[in-house]
């Protein structure tokens, strides 16, 4: 087998690649100056199984990603897995408003194309997988971010809703304490509280996982509200940490540590989904 890697993937492609003992090929990704992308595999890629990771995310990468997958097909490749650790659009996973369309579907739908398989690392909602025509399959990094999570030994991990509980869970199971998920209780007109379901939080260390952070509200939101009801500490652990509109600053001032994986690669990036990736594929 033999990994290529995106730019938008260029750390967790080296990571499999020693996870996996596999050789990882030589890609040339730049810009026209009009922007337009170019891409080259200098490597001779016949007779390969190729797996092929990519982010979805910018949108810049999204075309490099279908360039890629292309230029792999111009090889005479025995087979090509293309691995799109953090699925971008994934988030408009239905018809919110009649004339809208699935976006998630749609991504799914054109990257299955060029591949004979796919594979997502939390992807938000799993069932839009389900239009590809090739097989799927979704990972998990919460195994990973529960083993991270053990050595700052908190006493819950705490998903913010309802819906991310299963996460907690995953995570909770190995790091080997309690998990719950915090419930929004009405106030009044105008104040929601967020408030852990069936444990008190009072004098704890707490980690909230979910699988984006994306501008933060929710998260920061979540750490004032445990911390007013006497948290100790609160960590912030994610999968895919996005942050957008610069909400790493904001998290930073009111969690104790801010974790995500290298599905999207930055400074916080400090637990690797590529062990999770190998046994997918097979190592
Ligand atoms: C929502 O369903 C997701 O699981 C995340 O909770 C959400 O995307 C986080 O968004 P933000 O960081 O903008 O609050």
């Amino acid at each position: 087998m033999i990994v290529v890697s995106g730019s938008a993937s260029k750390s967790l492609s080296n990571t499999l690649a020693e996870e996996t003992g596999c050789a990882l090929a030589n890609v040339e990704s730049r810009r026209f100056p009009d922007f337009e992308c170019y891409v080259r595999i200098h490597e001779n890629l016949d007779g390969e199984e190729v797996v092929l990771v990519q982010t979805s995310y910018p949108d810049e990468k999204i075309i490099e990603l279908f360039l890629l997958q292309d230029a792999i097909r111009e090889f005479d490749i025995k087979n090509l897995i293309t691995v799109v650790p953090y699925f971008g659009y994934a988030r408009q996973d239905k018809k919110f408003n009649l004339g809208e369309p699935i976006s998630a579907k749609t991504l799914v739908k054109h990257i299955q194309l060029s591949s004979d398989s796919l594979i997502t690392v939390d992807i938000h909602e799993e069932s839009v997988l389900e239009i590809s025509e090739k097989p799927t399959k979704n990972i998990s990094s919460m195994p990973q971010i529960g083993a991270y999570l053990k050595n700052l030994a908190p006493d819950i991990i705490i998903a913010p809703d309802e819906g991310a509980l299963e996460l907690a869970k995953i995570a909770a199971e190995f790091t080997g304490c309690k998990w719950d998920y915090l419930e929004k209780i009405r106030i009044d007109g105008e104040t929601v509280e967020m408030k852990a379901k069936n444990v008190s939080v009072s004098g704890k260390k707490v980690a909230i996982v979910d699988d984006i952070i994306a501008t933060g509200g929710t998260i920061v939101k979540a750490t004032e509200q445990l911390k007013s009801q006497g948290a100790d500490e609160v960590y912030a652990a994610c999968t895919h940490g996005l942050f957008a509109k610069n909400a790493l600053p904001r998290l930073k001032s009111v969690c104790d540590k801010v974790i995500s994986t290298d599905t999207i690669e930055n400074e916080t990036s400090v637990v690797s989904v590529a062990k999770e990736l190998a046994k997918a594929l097979g190592y």
